[in-house]
């Protein structure tokens, strides 16, 4: 979910309804806001930002207090009813949340008791009752209502709540989901990440875990942990454009970012290596480079996409700096007791940086004594802030659903680690880390090159965009990419779609494969050739439609498949960062021709603050 607030001298509406727009990648099932001008009203809809606009044409809108929410369900279906704001039961607290308050069936049940009645299914109804009935039982101020019925509470939440009688007040607080305090000049922002800020000021505080703000419409505010201490926060300066968080021309933020995987995976390696001079330096785990390199395993910890950068990463850590890695799904992970030794180095991969599974996963590690490598993207994110070492992916704001750019640059990030670790271990010899280095910084070439096939690849979209099924298959480092394809597929398009290791294709998949079934190969492994080419031919046997990504200049596999894509070749450890390419425009081009929302796919959030 995506939460914006405002409080200061301009009219909050646009701010709020412009702040949703940007947010909105955070969770679109429903949209509202509630803005406090005498009256507390209170405007919510299902479906987009833009049906919330529509229906607020003609109400009454004008304050300078106000807060909006754009929802990813949790609790109760997407419906006008449970959107947020939520209304306390006499109309006099309104609340927006984004997280999961797990007791909320006992407190719901206790305050039914008392005599409250709820309108939606949401666990927010019941915490803005909690509040309500704090407030009325300890006769005390908005803000200690507050921080009393967070102290009852289980669960994750980053709040806004807003008092009818108090249009100089805006509460924020937060436990494991973001919030970030942008400071104006006689003005404040409260927004989930700083998207809807950077317009109007480049001043922001991140919020701590367990922290609430008190912000006075006179420009003062006050952070307090949950214990009621007065904590101070030094302000930030953002350094993200607005340009960056825009469309600049394409027609989609997916696209755009496709299309950005040159330059950002330049700026992932700028100033971390040099191949002429043969170094490699990720600066945030300096300190921890003792540890690092002596690590005796390695843990990759991550969700999605970024679960597949991992599963890459294992092949990348173990064949070039020989060191044992497993790979987890970070819910699976926090949830198993894991064996965890002092000696292991937890790595944990997260766009951006939030994802509350991956979050308590290195939490948990952290406390069994492992050390904690962050890979994030988003600067100032709570995985990074909770790692103990970690490189940021550069990546910049990524803004479409389905993760694109930030899979290529922790690639890239990745690869740096691997490889050193490798140098300081001695695994790679000077000559051969020089030519990996070198190849490296060729790749936004390569990739330059592989988006030219941009045409082509729509064409093969037209062809295969009914499919119900797609099969990606790969072996060594483009498995992952054969998984990652697969999720980019049915993601965006919602045609059921697998990645399978190609060998073992055999044991399952291949009862599927008929003449209807199209299978993408992942073909350029230069060690695994004629494997692949022979599990090209079981598929072939089997009248299934075969779609190659290949080297340039293969002439094997044209005569055996119905289609080839042709990438030009680079280091194997590396093709992923150019094969991945044309899956990621395939989905893309299959979405679009299916009339599919290809930046907010149905069901999905980019970024998954419950577990
Ligand atoms: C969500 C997003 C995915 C992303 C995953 C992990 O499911 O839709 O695109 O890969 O979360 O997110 P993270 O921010 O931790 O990389």
């Amino acid at each position: 979910c995506g939460i914006v607030a405002y409080i200061g001298k301009k009219e909050a509406f646009p701010i709020l309804i412009k702040g949703l727009k940007r947010l909105e990648y955070r969770g679109y099932d429903s949209a509202g806001i509630a803005l406090l001008n005498g009256q507390l009203h209170v405007y919510k809809k299902a479906g987009k930002v833009s049906d919330l606009e529509e229906y607020t044409k003609d109400k009454s809108i004008g304050a300078t207090i106000g807060m909006g929410h754009t929802r990813w369900a949790t609790h109760g279906v997407p419906n006008d009813c449970n959107a947020h704001p939520h209304l306390s039961h006499s109309e006099s607290i309104a609340i927006i949340h984004n997280g999961i308050i797990e007791n909320y069936a006992s407190l719901k049940e206790e305050l039914q008791k008392r005599g409250y009645v709820f309108h939606s299914d949401t666990d927010t109804e019941v915490l803005a009752n909690l509040i309500e009935e704090v407030k009325k039982q300890e006769k005390c101020a908005l803000e200690d209502a507050v921080r009393i019925a967070l102290n009852e509470v289980v669960g994750a939440y980053a709040i806004v709540v807003m008092e009818k009688n108090d249009p100089d007040t805006l509460i924020a607080a937060r436990k494991g989901s973001p919030m970030v305090l942008g400071i104006g000049e006689e003005e404040f922002f409260i927004a989930s990440d700083a998207s809807p800020i950077i317009e109007y000021t480049k001043n922001v505080i991140y919020l701590d875990d367990k922290e609430y703000a008190v912000i006075k419409r006179d420009g003062h505010y006050t952070i307090k942990t949950l214990g009621n201490i007065e904590k101070s926060h030094a302000i930030q300066k953002l350094e993200m454009s607005l340009e960056a968080i825009e469309k600049g021309g394409f027609e989609h933020f997916m696209l755009k970012e496709i299309y950005e995987q040159p330059k950002v995976i330049e700026d992932s390696f700028r100033g971390r290596m040099s191949a002429t001079d043969g170094w490699i330096k990720l600066g945030g785990v300096s300190e921890f480079s003792t540890k690092i390199d002596k690590a005796e395993r390695f843990i990759i910890t991550a969700c999605g996409t970024s679960y597949h950068s991992g599963l890459l990463a294992e092949y990348l850590i173990e064949e070039l700096a020989r060191v044992p890695v497993e790979v987890e799904y970070a819910s699976e992970f926090r949830y198993r007791n894991p064996i965890i030794n002092e000696t292991d180095v937890v790595i944990a991969i997260s766009q951006s940086g939030e994802t509350a599974d991956t979050l308590a996963a290195i939490e948990m590690a952290k406390e069994r004594q492992a050390l904690i490598y962050g890979i994030c993207n988003v600067i100032g994110s709570s995985i990074a802030r909770v790692s103990h070492a970690g490189s940021y992916t550069h990546a910049g704001p990524e803004i479409g659903v389905a993760s694109t750019k930030a899979f290529s640059t922790q690639v890239s990030i990745l690869t740096l680690l691997a490889l050193q670790i490798a140098q300081s271990k001695g695994t790679i010899s000077t000559s051969k880390l020089r030519q990996i280095l070198y190849e490296l910084e060729h790749i936004p070439e390569k990739i330059e090159e592989t988006l030219q096939l941009d045409g082509q690849i729509r064409e093969l979209a037209a062809i295969y965009k009914d499919a119900t099924n797609f099969l990606y298959l790969g072996r060594g480092v483009n498995f992952p990419v054969a998984l990652e394809g697969a999720l980019k597929l049915k993601e965006i398009s919602y045609i059921h779609a697998e990645g399978y290791p190609a060998a073992e294709m055999k044991h399952g998949p291949i009862a599927l494969i008929d003449e209807e079934m199209p299978v993408v190969f992942l073909a350029t492994n230069q060690s695994a050739y004629e494997k692949i080419v022979s599990n090209i031919q079981e598929v072939k046997a089997r009248k299934g439609k075969i779609i190659a990504i290949v080297n340039k200049g293969d002439t094997q596999i044209r005569n055996l498949a119905d289609h080839v894509i042709e990438v030009p070749e680079t280091e194997e450890v590396l093709s992923p960062l150019v094969t991945v390419v044309p899956l990621q425009l395939l989905a893309y081009h299959i979405a679009i021709l299916r009339g599919c929302n290809v930046d907010q796919p149905r069901n999905l959030a980019k970024s998954v603050t419950v577990e």
